[in-house]
Protein backbone atom coordinates (compact mmCIF):
# COMPACT_ATOMS: atom_id res chain seq x y z
CA UNK A 1 0.00 0.00 0.00
CA UNK A 2 1.11 3.00 -1.12
CA UNK A 3 0.53 5.87 1.67
CA UNK A 4 0.70 9.70 1.81
CA UNK A 5 0.62 11.44 4.92
CA UNK A 6 -0.51 15.24 4.66
CA UNK A 7 1.01 17.43 7.42
CA UNK A 8 4.65 18.87 8.72
CA UNK A 9 4.33 18.18 12.70
CA UNK A 10 4.86 15.57 15.21
CA UNK A 11 1.40 14.11 15.14
CA UNK A 12 2.67 13.47 11.39
CA UNK A 13 5.85 11.92 12.21
CA UNK A 14 4.25 9.98 14.27
CA UNK A 15 1.99 8.72 12.05
CA UNK A 16 4.46 8.11 9.59
CA UNK A 17 6.24 5.99 12.12
CA UNK A 18 3.46 3.75 12.59
CA UNK A 19 2.74 3.23 9.20
CA UNK A 20 6.75 2.35 8.38
CA UNK A 21 5.85 -0.79 11.19
CA UNK A 22 2.91 -1.65 8.73
CA UNK A 23 3.52 -4.37 6.20
CA UNK A 24 1.24 -4.01 4.40
CA UNK A 25 2.58 -0.46 3.20
CA UNK A 26 5.43 -0.12 0.89
CA UNK A 27 5.97 3.18 0.26
CA UNK A 28 5.57 6.86 2.51
CA UNK A 29 5.11 9.85 1.05
CA UNK A 30 5.09 12.90 3.59
CA UNK A 31 3.71 16.04 2.23
CA UNK A 32 5.34 18.91 3.12
CA UNK A 33 6.81 16.34 6.21
CA UNK A 34 10.15 17.79 8.15
CA UNK A 35 13.22 17.48 8.91
CA UNK A 36 12.68 13.83 10.62
CA UNK A 37 10.13 12.39 8.56
CA UNK A 38 12.31 12.65 5.38
CA UNK A 39 14.56 9.52 7.34
CA UNK A 40 10.94 7.17 6.28
CA UNK A 41 9.64 8.92 3.95
CA UNK A 42 9.72 10.77 0.84
CA UNK A 43 8.86 14.29 1.54
CA UNK A 44 7.06 16.28 -0.95
CA UNK A 45 6.10 20.04 -0.87
CA UNK A 46 2.69 20.28 -1.28
CA UNK A 47 0.49 23.80 -0.40
CA UNK A 48 -1.60 21.47 1.84
CA UNK A 49 -4.50 24.30 1.65
CA UNK A 50 -4.45 23.68 -1.94
CA UNK A 51 -7.73 20.24 -3.02
CA UNK A 52 -5.93 20.62 -6.75
CA UNK A 53 -2.41 20.48 -5.28
CA UNK A 54 -3.19 17.63 -3.19
CA UNK A 55 -5.54 15.50 -5.43
CA UNK A 56 -2.82 16.04 -8.09
CA UNK A 57 0.15 14.72 -6.23
CA UNK A 58 -1.69 11.53 -4.63
CA UNK A 59 -2.55 11.17 -8.15
CA UNK A 60 1.09 11.38 -9.17
CA UNK A 61 2.36 9.12 -6.54
CA UNK A 62 -0.83 6.69 -7.61
CA UNK A 63 -1.30 6.35 -3.63
CA UNK A 64 -3.79 4.06 -2.44
CA UNK A 65 -4.50 6.03 0.92
CA UNK A 66 -3.97 9.76 2.12
CA UNK A 67 -3.59 10.55 5.35
CA UNK A 68 -4.55 14.15 6.79
CA UNK A 69 -3.29 15.07 9.63
CA UNK A 70 -4.67 18.73 10.43
CA UNK A 71 -7.39 20.14 10.77
CA UNK A 72 -7.18 23.00 7.80
CA UNK A 73 -6.92 21.10 4.93
CA UNK A 74 -10.18 18.72 6.71
CA UNK A 75 -12.59 22.00 7.01
CA UNK A 76 -11.04 23.75 3.73
CA UNK A 77 -12.58 20.36 1.77
CA UNK A 78 -9.12 18.88 0.82
CA UNK A 79 -10.54 15.33 1.60
CA UNK A 80 -13.80 16.02 0.06
CA UNK A 81 -11.54 16.59 -3.46
CA UNK A 82 -9.81 13.28 -2.75
CA UNK A 83 -12.99 11.30 -2.18
CA UNK A 84 -14.31 12.97 -5.78
CA UNK A 85 -11.12 11.55 -7.36
CA UNK A 86 -11.84 7.86 -6.20
CA UNK A 87 -8.84 8.10 -4.03
CA UNK A 88 -8.98 6.75 -0.28
CA UNK A 89 -8.79 9.04 2.04
CA UNK A 90 -8.23 9.23 6.29
CA UNK A 91 -10.34 12.35 7.05
CA UNK A 92 -13.59 14.21 7.18
CA UNK A 93 -15.11 15.65 4.72
CA UNK A 94 -15.86 19.59 4.60
CA UNK A 95 -19.47 19.24 6.27
CA UNK A 96 -18.26 16.76 9.30
CA UNK A 97 -14.98 18.78 9.75
CA UNK A 98 -17.35 21.77 11.07
CA UNK A 99 -17.29 19.83 14.42
CA UNK A 100 -13.63 21.33 14.78
CA UNK A 101 -13.56 24.21 12.59
CA UNK A 102 -17.10 25.53 13.89
CA UNK A 103 -17.81 25.57 17.56
CA UNK A 104 -21.55 26.51 16.82
CA UNK A 105 -22.02 23.63 14.98
CA UNK A 106 -20.30 21.00 17.04
CA UNK A 107 -22.85 22.65 19.77
CA UNK A 108 -25.89 21.88 17.52
CA UNK A 109 -24.80 18.58 16.82
CA UNK A 110 -24.05 17.31 20.53
CA UNK A 111 -27.79 19.49 20.94
CA UNK A 112 -29.05 17.15 18.66
CA UNK A 113 -27.24 14.43 19.48
CA UNK A 114 -28.13 14.60 23.56
CA UNK A 115 -24.84 14.63 24.31
CA UNK A 116 -23.63 16.88 27.83
CA UNK A 117 -21.60 19.60 27.40
CA UNK A 118 -20.93 23.27 28.50
CA UNK A 119 -23.83 25.55 28.62
CA UNK A 120 -22.72 28.27 25.53
CA UNK A 121 -23.40 31.18 23.77
CA UNK A 122 -22.92 32.42 20.74
CA UNK A 123 -21.82 36.33 20.31
CA UNK A 124 -21.06 38.38 17.15
CA UNK A 125 -20.86 42.01 18.00
CA UNK A 126 -19.21 43.66 20.49
CA UNK A 127 -22.13 45.77 21.26
CA UNK A 128 -23.66 42.14 22.89
CA UNK A 129 -20.36 41.57 24.69
CA UNK A 130 -20.80 43.26 28.18
CA UNK A 131 -23.97 41.45 29.15
CA UNK A 132 -23.52 38.07 27.46
CA UNK A 133 -20.24 37.92 30.24
CA UNK A 134 -22.12 38.89 33.27
CA UNK A 135 -23.85 36.36 32.41
CA UNK A 136 -20.61 33.81 32.76
CA UNK A 137 -18.05 33.20 35.16
CA UNK A 138 -16.50 33.54 37.09
CA UNK A 139 -14.61 31.62 35.37
CA UNK A 140 -14.73 32.61 31.71
CA UNK A 141 -14.59 30.18 29.01
CA UNK A 142 -13.80 32.68 25.85
CA UNK A 143 -13.27 30.83 22.66
CA UNK A 144 -12.41 31.90 19.16
CA UNK A 145 -15.49 30.24 16.67
CA UNK A 146 -12.31 29.50 14.48
CA UNK A 147 -9.18 27.60 13.77
CA UNK A 148 -6.79 28.82 16.76
CA UNK A 149 -4.44 25.55 16.85
CA UNK A 150 -5.67 25.11 20.05
CA UNK A 151 -4.13 28.59 20.96
CA UNK A 152 -7.89 30.38 20.75
CA UNK A 153 -9.44 29.75 24.01
CA UNK A 154 -8.75 31.76 27.29
CA UNK A 155 -10.01 30.25 30.59
CA UNK A 156 -9.78 33.10 33.34
CA UNK A 157 -11.43 34.46 36.42
CA UNK A 158 -10.63 37.95 35.43
CA UNK A 159 -13.26 39.49 33.04
CA UNK A 160 -11.28 42.13 31.96
CA UNK A 161 -8.74 39.35 30.18
CA UNK A 162 -11.96 37.23 29.18
CA UNK A 163 -13.26 40.38 27.65
CA UNK A 164 -10.21 41.20 25.95
CA UNK A 165 -9.66 37.92 24.34
CA UNK A 166 -13.09 38.37 23.03
CA UNK A 167 -12.93 41.36 21.52
CA UNK A 168 -9.52 40.39 20.30
CA UNK A 169 -11.93 37.45 18.30
CA UNK A 170 -14.44 39.46 17.34
CA UNK A 171 -12.07 42.41 15.51
CA UNK A 172 -10.18 39.60 13.72
CA UNK A 173 -14.04 39.11 12.02
CA UNK A 174 -14.68 35.54 14.22
CA UNK A 175 -17.51 35.06 16.20
CA UNK A 176 -16.70 33.92 19.97
CA UNK A 177 -18.00 31.48 22.02
CA UNK A 178 -18.93 32.02 26.13
CA UNK A 179 -18.91 28.74 27.73
CA UNK A 180 -19.75 27.83 31.26
CA UNK A 181 -16.44 26.29 33.47
CA UNK A 182 -16.39 22.81 33.14
CA UNK A 183 -14.69 21.40 36.00
CA UNK A 184 -13.30 17.91 36.52
CA UNK A 185 -9.87 16.18 34.59
CA UNK A 186 -9.70 16.53 30.86
CA UNK A 187 -9.34 13.70 28.72
CA UNK A 188 -8.10 13.15 25.33
CA UNK A 189 -10.08 10.25 23.10
CA UNK A 190 -9.52 9.50 20.23
CA UNK A 191 -11.98 7.06 17.99
CA UNK A 192 -11.50 5.61 14.47
CA UNK A 193 -15.17 6.61 12.99
CA UNK A 194 -16.42 5.12 9.92
CA UNK A 195 -20.12 6.36 9.79
CA UNK A 196 -21.84 4.70 12.85
CA UNK A 197 -18.61 2.52 13.77
CA UNK A 198 -16.64 3.77 16.36
CA UNK A 199 -13.70 2.40 17.06
CA UNK A 200 -11.91 3.50 20.52
CA UNK A 201 -8.13 4.49 20.70
CA UNK A 202 -6.40 4.15 24.02
CA UNK A 203 -7.22 7.88 26.68
CA UNK A 204 -4.77 10.21 26.73
CA UNK A 205 -3.99 13.36 28.38
CA UNK A 206 -2.73 16.58 27.13
CA UNK A 207 -0.85 19.40 29.33
CA UNK A 208 -2.14 22.31 27.16
CA UNK A 209 -1.00 25.05 29.09
CA UNK A 210 2.74 26.26 28.46
CA UNK A 211 4.43 26.33 32.15
CA UNK A 212 4.48 23.75 34.97
CA UNK A 213 1.54 23.14 37.40
CA UNK A 214 -0.60 24.54 34.09
CA UNK A 215 0.62 28.06 34.85
CA UNK A 216 0.48 30.50 31.90
CA UNK A 217 -1.05 31.11 28.12
CA UNK A 218 -2.72 27.70 26.32
CA UNK A 219 -0.79 26.24 23.64
CA UNK A 220 -0.78 23.70 21.03
CA UNK A 221 0.10 21.20 23.95
CA UNK A 222 2.98 20.83 25.66
CA UNK A 223 2.97 16.70 26.93
CA UNK A 224 0.71 14.26 27.33
CA UNK A 225 0.82 10.99 29.13
CA UNK A 226 -0.91 7.37 28.09
CA UNK A 227 -2.69 5.16 29.72
CA UNK A 228 -4.93 7.22 32.20
CA UNK A 229 -4.24 5.41 35.57
CA UNK A 230 -7.08 7.61 37.66
CA UNK A 231 -9.70 6.93 34.73
CA UNK A 232 -11.89 3.57 34.81
CA UNK A 233 -11.96 1.62 31.77
CA UNK A 234 -15.87 2.06 32.13
CA UNK A 235 -15.91 5.37 31.80
CA UNK A 236 -14.02 4.65 28.21
CA UNK A 237 -17.17 2.45 27.13
CA UNK A 238 -19.59 5.28 28.66
CA UNK A 239 -17.80 8.02 26.22
CA UNK A 240 -18.13 6.01 23.29
CA UNK A 241 -21.56 4.68 24.06
CA UNK A 242 -23.32 8.17 25.35
CA UNK A 243 -21.41 10.42 23.53
CA UNK A 244 -19.24 9.69 20.74
CA UNK A 245 -21.70 6.97 19.24
CA UNK A 246 -24.85 9.49 19.24
CA UNK A 247 -22.33 12.63 17.82
CA UNK A 248 -21.41 9.78 14.70
CA UNK A 249 -25.25 9.02 14.19
CA UNK A 250 -26.23 12.64 14.39
CA UNK A 251 -23.85 13.34 11.32
CA UNK A 252 -25.10 10.72 9.72
CA UNK A 253 -28.36 11.70 9.99
CA UNK A 254 -27.91 15.08 8.72
CA UNK A 255 -26.53 13.49 5.78
CA UNK A 256 -22.82 14.37 6.65
CA UNK A 257 -21.20 10.86 7.66
CA UNK A 258 -17.79 11.39 9.55
CA UNK A 259 -14.91 9.44 8.14
CA UNK A 260 -11.81 9.49 10.02
CA UNK A 261 -10.14 9.92 13.75
CA UNK A 262 -13.10 11.97 16.03
CA UNK A 263 -11.05 13.49 18.98
CA UNK A 264 -13.20 13.98 21.62
CA UNK A 265 -11.82 16.63 23.91
CA UNK A 266 -14.02 16.20 28.28
CA UNK A 267 -14.14 16.69 31.16
CA UNK A 268 -14.51 14.09 33.66
CA UNK A 269 -17.06 16.57 35.90
CA UNK A 270 -19.05 14.91 39.24
CA UNK A 271 -21.71 14.22 37.02
CA UNK A 272 -19.38 12.13 34.36
CA UNK A 273 -18.43 13.08 31.45
CA UNK A 274 -19.07 16.11 29.49
CA UNK A 275 -17.96 17.61 25.57
CA UNK A 276 -15.12 20.18 26.22
CA UNK A 277 -14.46 20.15 22.46
CA UNK A 278 -14.69 17.91 19.60
CA UNK A 279 -12.01 17.54 16.81
CA UNK A 280 -11.55 16.40 13.81
CA UNK A 281 -8.28 14.86 13.67
CA UNK A 282 -5.84 13.13 15.68
CA UNK A 283 -4.61 15.07 18.70
CA UNK A 284 -0.92 16.70 18.78
CA UNK A 285 1.18 15.60 20.91
CA UNK A 286 -1.14 12.57 22.40
CA UNK A 287 -0.78 11.13 19.28
CA UNK A 288 2.81 10.74 19.80
CA UNK A 289 1.96 9.03 22.79
CA UNK A 290 -0.79 7.14 22.18
CA UNK A 291 0.57 5.28 18.82
CA UNK A 292 3.97 4.65 20.71
CA UNK A 293 1.66 2.20 22.82
CA UNK A 294 -0.03 0.38 19.31
CA UNK A 295 0.75 -3.36 18.54
CA UNK A 296 -1.88 -3.40 15.95
CA UNK A 297 -0.54 -2.55 12.08
CA UNK A 298 -1.78 1.13 11.73
CA UNK A 299 -2.41 1.29 7.86
CA UNK A 300 -4.74 -1.20 8.14
CA UNK A 301 -6.38 0.44 10.53
CA UNK A 302 -6.25 3.80 8.84
CA UNK A 303 -7.10 2.22 5.60
CA UNK A 304 -10.41 0.28 6.89
CA UNK A 305 -12.08 3.32 8.42
CA UNK A 306 -11.14 5.21 4.95
CA UNK A 307 -12.69 2.81 3.00
CA UNK A 308 -16.24 2.00 5.44
CA UNK A 309 -14.44 -1.66 6.77
CA UNK A 310 -14.11 -0.49 10.44
CA UNK A 311 -16.54 -3.23 11.83
CA UNK A 312 -14.59 -5.70 10.24
CA UNK A 313 -10.67 -4.70 11.79
CA UNK A 314 -9.96 -6.91 14.20
CA UNK A 315 -9.98 -5.81 17.80
CA UNK A 316 -6.73 -3.27 18.22
CA UNK A 317 -3.91 -4.61 20.28
CA UNK A 318 -2.10 -2.59 23.10
CA UNK A 319 1.42 -2.79 24.54
CA UNK A 320 0.71 -2.96 28.33
CA UNK A 321 2.96 -0.16 30.08
CA UNK A 322 2.60 3.70 29.45
CA UNK A 323 4.02 6.58 27.10
CA UNK A 324 5.03 10.05 27.98
CA UNK A 325 5.68 12.60 25.44
CA UNK A 326 7.52 16.11 26.57
CA UNK A 327 7.31 18.81 23.77
CA UNK A 328 10.36 20.70 23.35
CA UNK A 329 8.96 24.57 22.26
CA UNK A 330 11.37 27.34 20.93
CA UNK A 331 12.06 30.63 22.56
CA UNK A 332 9.10 32.61 23.41
CA UNK A 333 6.11 30.00 22.24
CA UNK A 334 3.41 30.06 22.06
CA UNK A 335 4.20 34.06 20.93
CA UNK A 336 6.25 34.41 17.84
CA UNK A 337 8.69 31.54 18.29
CA UNK A 338 12.53 32.22 17.72
CA UNK A 339 13.45 30.02 14.75
CA UNK A 340 16.63 29.05 12.50
CA UNK A 341 18.67 27.45 15.49
CA UNK A 342 20.39 24.16 15.19
CA UNK A 343 18.74 21.24 16.86
CA UNK A 344 21.52 19.18 18.40
CA UNK A 345 20.46 15.48 19.48
CA UNK A 346 17.54 15.82 17.16
CA UNK A 347 17.66 12.21 15.82
CA UNK A 348 18.14 10.88 18.95
CA UNK A 349 15.35 7.85 19.98
CA UNK A 350 12.15 8.43 20.67
CA UNK A 351 12.36 11.92 19.08
CA UNK A 352 8.88 12.69 16.98
CA UNK A 353 10.36 16.05 14.50
CA UNK A 354 7.64 19.05 15.10
CA UNK A 355 8.62 22.13 13.94
CA UNK A 356 12.11 21.43 11.77
CA UNK A 357 13.63 22.02 8.38
CA UNK A 358 17.19 21.43 6.98
CA UNK A 359 19.27 24.20 6.63
CA UNK A 360 21.67 24.46 3.66
CA UNK A 361 24.39 22.37 5.47
CA UNK A 362 21.80 19.98 5.81
CA UNK A 363 21.39 20.06 9.89
CA UNK A 364 18.45 19.88 11.23
CA UNK A 365 17.17 23.90 12.71
CA UNK A 366 14.60 24.67 14.44
CA UNK A 367 11.41 26.23 12.06
CA UNK A 368 8.26 26.63 14.44
CA UNK A 369 6.93 26.69 17.71
CA UNK A 370 6.51 23.11 19.16
CA UNK A 371 10.09 21.92 17.69
CA UNK A 372 10.36 18.14 19.19
CA UNK A 373 8.36 16.07 20.60
CA UNK A 374 9.92 13.50 22.92
CA UNK A 375 8.47 10.03 23.51
CA UNK A 376 9.35 7.33 26.61
CA UNK A 377 7.98 4.15 26.92
CA UNK A 378 8.03 2.17 30.37
CA UNK A 379 6.20 -0.60 32.26
CA UNK A 380 4.28 1.91 33.99
CA UNK A 381 3.93 6.07 33.95
CA UNK A 382 7.09 6.82 36.19
CA UNK A 383 9.05 4.38 34.13
CA UNK A 384 7.62 6.12 30.87
CA UNK A 385 8.48 9.51 32.82
CA UNK A 386 11.77 8.73 33.33
CA UNK A 387 12.64 7.74 29.99
CA UNK A 388 11.27 10.36 27.86
CA UNK A 389 13.20 13.33 30.21
CA UNK A 390 16.61 11.21 29.69
CA UNK A 391 15.98 11.64 26.04
CA UNK A 392 14.74 14.95 26.25
CA UNK A 393 18.36 15.70 28.37
CA UNK A 394 19.91 15.19 25.29
CA UNK A 395 19.07 17.48 23.24
CA UNK A 396 20.19 21.34 22.97
CA UNK A 397 18.54 24.47 21.05
CA UNK A 398 19.24 27.55 22.63
CA UNK A 399 16.17 29.77 24.44
CA UNK A 400 14.10 26.34 24.28
CA UNK A 401 12.12 25.17 27.28
CA UNK A 402 9.08 21.93 28.32
CA UNK A 403 7.21 21.20 31.10
CA UNK A 404 9.01 19.04 33.55
CA UNK A 405 5.35 18.16 35.06
CA UNK A 406 4.14 16.07 32.20
CA UNK A 407 1.69 13.35 34.00
CA UNK A 408 3.25 14.21 37.21
CA UNK A 409 0.45 15.13 38.73
CA UNK A 410 -0.94 11.37 37.77
CA UNK A 411 2.01 9.75 39.35
CA UNK A 412 1.40 11.22 42.35
CA UNK A 413 -2.36 10.35 42.49
CA UNK A 414 -3.38 13.99 42.51
CA UNK A 415 -6.39 13.22 39.63
CA UNK A 416 -9.28 11.28 40.74
CA UNK A 417 -12.58 11.10 39.88
N1 LIG B 1 -3.62 18.43 21.88
C1 LIG B 1 -4.57 19.38 21.47
C2 LIG B 1 -4.92 19.33 20.06
O1 LIG B 1 -4.41 18.54 19.30
O2 LIG B 1 -5.77 20.10 19.67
Amino acid sequence: MRVLVIGSGGREHALLLGLAADPSVTDLFAAPGNAGTEGIATNRSVDVASADAVVALAKELAADLVVIGPEVPLVLGVADALRAAGIAVFGPNKAAAQIEGSKAFAKDVMAAAGVRTAHAEVVDSPADLDAALDRFGPTWVVKDDGLAAGKGVVVTTDRAKARDHAVECLESGHPVLLESFLDGPEVSLFCLVDGQTVVPLIPAQDHKRVGNGDTGPNTGGMGAYTPLPWLPDETVTQIVDEIVKPVAAELVSRGTPFNGLLYAGLAIGADGPAVVEFNARFGDPETQAVLALLRSPLGQALHATATGTLAELPPLQWDDGAAVVVVLAAENYPGTPRIGDVVVGADGEGVRHAGTARDADGKTVSAGGRVLAVVGTGADLAAAREQAYARLAEIKLPGSHFRNDIGLAALEGRISV
